[in-house]
């Protein structure tokens, strides 16, 4: 019995080693609601929140609802009109440039990194932010 658990041990222990890393990288490349929420507090706290209105509106169920709808937020003529719908495209778009994508729109930061644009959406579309 013991030679069978030998014989075995090493086929384990290489399986292992070759798994985790695979599981780790993996973790790493998809976008994590996690990750998305500390991003969101880094970069966006200053102006937003999910339940409330403070420089720009509050976040609460923004993801799949049309733009300039957020209860009692005072938005921008051109945010107002603008015909959009909130979806993770969209959002990706408006990240890499709120003002390319509604000139006169009074958000102006925007976040070049793909991956960190990702995490963000990810985190608004997630339970937290329903
Ligand atoms: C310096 C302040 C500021 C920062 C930082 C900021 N925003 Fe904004 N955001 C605004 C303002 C102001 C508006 C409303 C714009 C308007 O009315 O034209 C807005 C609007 C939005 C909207 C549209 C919401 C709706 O109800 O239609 C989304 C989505 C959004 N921001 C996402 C983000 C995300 C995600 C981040 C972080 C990566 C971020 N914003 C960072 C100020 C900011």
């Amino acid at each position: 019995m013991n030679k069978t658990i030998l014989s075995v041990l090493p086929v384990v222990a290489l399986a292992a080693a070759v798994l985790v890393p695979a599981a780790r990288s993996g973790a790493q490349t998809a976008p994590s609601a996690a990750d998305g929420m500390r991003l969101y507090q880094a970069k966006c706290g200053g102006c937003h929140s999910i339940a409330a209105n403070k420089v720009g509106p509050a976040h609460k169920g923004v993801f799949g609802r049309k733009a300039g709808m957020a209860p009692g937020y005072n938005y921008s003529p051109a945010l107002r009109a603008a015909n959009i719908t909130w979806n993770a495209t969209t959002i990706d778009q408006w990240l890499q440039g709120p003002q390319k994508m509604v000139k006169g729109t009074r958000m102006f930061l925007s976040v070049p990194n793909p991956a960190e644009r990702a995490a963000i959406i990810a985190y608004l579309r997630s339970d937290a932010a329903k």
